[in-house]
């Protein structure tokens, strides 16, 4: 069994979105929109194709992870690039083996490579500890909102990298997509049946967790 890491190439897109759209069916919502952002980031501006990889298993793309410019806006309106992972998909099949850490893990180091200061995301808190990630209230990094969310969360990428960043997080607009077209883009795909699932309440409780732990 040959695991291979390497950068998305155009050829990849539509499986990459076959992919995600299997990875989050049914998992937040009903049906999914991530494959739809994936599509959507890909001619956004703010996508970074050198951090953007698959995963294959004997030259089958079997995950993905789509990294996006982001920015921090200081109260004075200062703003302050980051950057941000997501969507990151792996076939269901293939879950709890080990590979979304490789793909995630080798995504980081690359990012760390190429210089670039900290990750911030927002997703279960149990994706991505384990990588380091910590709620961004420890930076006194909020949402537009001014709240801090259990599920937003910052990875600095060297010592120091938040240091003097606060404000509010801003992810890039290709994560917002516009629903009416999502619907149209999804027909594009195998027809596949929506379901409302326990998991979608549960991510709905978590989205709006507010972080209320004390951090240093
Ligand atoms: C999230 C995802 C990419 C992880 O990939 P994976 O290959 O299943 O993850 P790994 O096997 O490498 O697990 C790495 C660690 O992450 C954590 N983790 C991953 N999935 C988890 C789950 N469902 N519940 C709890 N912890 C989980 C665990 O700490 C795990 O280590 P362990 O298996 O030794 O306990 C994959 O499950 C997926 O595609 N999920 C659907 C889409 C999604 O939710 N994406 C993330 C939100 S943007």
């Amino acid at each position: 069994m040959a695991v291979t890491i390497r950068l998305e190439e155009e050829k990849d897109y539509r499986i990459v979105e076959e992919i995600t759209r299997e990875a989050f069916w049914n998992l937040y919502v009903p049906g999914a929109f991530e494959h739809y952002i994936a599509h959507n980031i890909r001619k956004h501006a703010d996508f970074i194709p050198e951090l953007s990889f698959v995963i294959e298993l004997d030259d089958k793309i079997i995950g993905s992870i789509l990294y996006t410019r982001a920015k921090v806006v200081a109260e004075d309106g200062t703003e302050y690039p980051v950057i941000s992972f997501g969507p990151v998909s792996i076939l269901p099949e293939y879950h709890r083996q080990g590979f979304g850490r490789m793909l995630i893990e080798h995504s980081i180091n690359e990012a760390k490579k190429q210089g670039f200061n900290a990750i911030i995301l927002g997703g279960y808190p149990y994706h991505y500890q384990p990588y380091g990630f910590i709620g961004s209230k420890k930076y006194n990094i909020s949402m537009p909102d001014g709240k801090f969310y259990t599920g937003i969360m910052a990875l600095p990428l060297y010592e120091g990298a938040l240091a003097g960043i606060s404000g509010s997080i801003h992810f890039s607009e290709s994560m917002y997509p516009d629903e009416a077209k999502m619907e149209d883009f999804d027909k594009t795909f195998p027809s596949k049946e929506k379901k409302v699932q326990a998991s979608h309440q549960e991510f709905e409780k978590a989205a709006t967790e507010i972080d209320n732990n004390l951090y240093d």
